[in-house]
């Protein structure tokens, strides 16, 4: 597919727009290749809330071009590791974290690493998808481009095209592009904040319980289209609660137990029964 995002975001028309979609052959030092295959590594990472140990030596690897889901009870820490993936987790008051997280050729935890750059290198889509009411499907779409800058408005179509379409939405709203936001149905505000996560180019795609509050048959419909998304080498992280939904979707599943990994492997190995004990510990 020529792909228009990557074109444009890599640096050839926008010049105020920060390139951190291609590492440059200099940046890529040896971790790179140690970690081949791999997208995201995570090693020994703890992190805490005040004197809560939220996240208890975690140790994952994150294959590239695919799907893996986190699972796990409520309070297991799900979202706590994505949103040190994302280093959101150090903005609440009291948090910390410890421990390596290397995104391709980026650590994320690197003194000399900027937050800035490592959030735009991933897309995180939450639980709600929160349109902004007053925007059209368009602008809600367009409104990281906007806010970094971006002002080509031909550029700013294609773009917003090219990220509805990578979302699997277009052919649904490109005729309805100037309704309000909240005037598509819940499951297609999803996608929409889906197309709009993809906006930045990312590497990684970060999605907390997308599928919350949607009615079975949207869900089945959001979890089709998530493969069309990780074309390109786009890779991945879905944090989901329905177990059948997270193994339909995703090649790797990770479980989560009080804060540490109690159970992982290939999706097509795991069994409701398996789950469930890494659930109860039983
Ligand atoms: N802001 C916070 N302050 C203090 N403790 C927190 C905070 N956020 C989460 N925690 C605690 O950290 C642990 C992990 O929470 P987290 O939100 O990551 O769980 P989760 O697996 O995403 O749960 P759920 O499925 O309900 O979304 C829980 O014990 C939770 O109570
Ligand atoms: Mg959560």
């Amino acid at each position: 597919m020529d792909n228009i995002l990557k074109t444009y975001m890599g640096g050839k028309k926008i010049d105020n727009l920060p390139s951190n979609n291609v590492p440059s052959p200099k940046n890529k030092s040896s971790i790179l290749s140690k970690n081949e295959g791999i997208k995201l590594s995570i090693s020994s990472l703890n992190a805490w809330f005040g004197t809560k140990h939220a996240l208890k030596n975690i140790d994952i690897d994150f294959k590239e071009n695919c799907i893996t889901a986190l699972i796990g009870p409520s309070g297991c820490g799900k979202t706590t590791l994505l949103r040190c993936i994302n280093r959101m987790h150090e903005m609440t008051p009291g948090a910390s974290v410890k421990g390596q997280i290397i995104l391709d050729d980026l650590d994320i935890y690197n003194k000399g690493s900027d937050p800035v750059i490592v959030k735009r290198r991933m897309g995180m889509v939450f639980q709600k998808p929160n349109p902004f009411p007053t925007m059209s499907i368009y602008d809600n779409v367009a409104s990281g481009l906007k806010l970094n800058g971006v002002k080509d408005k031909s550029l700013i179509k294609d773009i917003v095209q090219e990220s509805l379409q990578g979302a699997g939405l277009w052919d649904e709203v490109k005729n309805d592009l100037d309704k309000p936001g909240i005037s598509i149905s819940g499951g297609q505000q999803q996608m929409a904040a889906i197309g709009r996560a993809l906006m930045s180019n990312p590497r990684l795609l970060l999605c907390d319980e997308i599928s919350l509050g949607l009615a079975p048959i949207v869900v089945h419909d959001i979890y089709a289209r998530l493969p069309q998304v990780t074309a390109e080498g786009l890779s991945l992280v879905i944090v989901e609660q329905d177990i059948v939904q997270a193994l339909r979707a995703a090649s790797h599943v990770y479980c989560l137990q009080e804060g540490r990994v109690a159970l992982q492997g290939a999706a097509r190995d795991l069994t409701r029964e398996k789950i469930s004990a890494a659930y109860f510990g039983v």
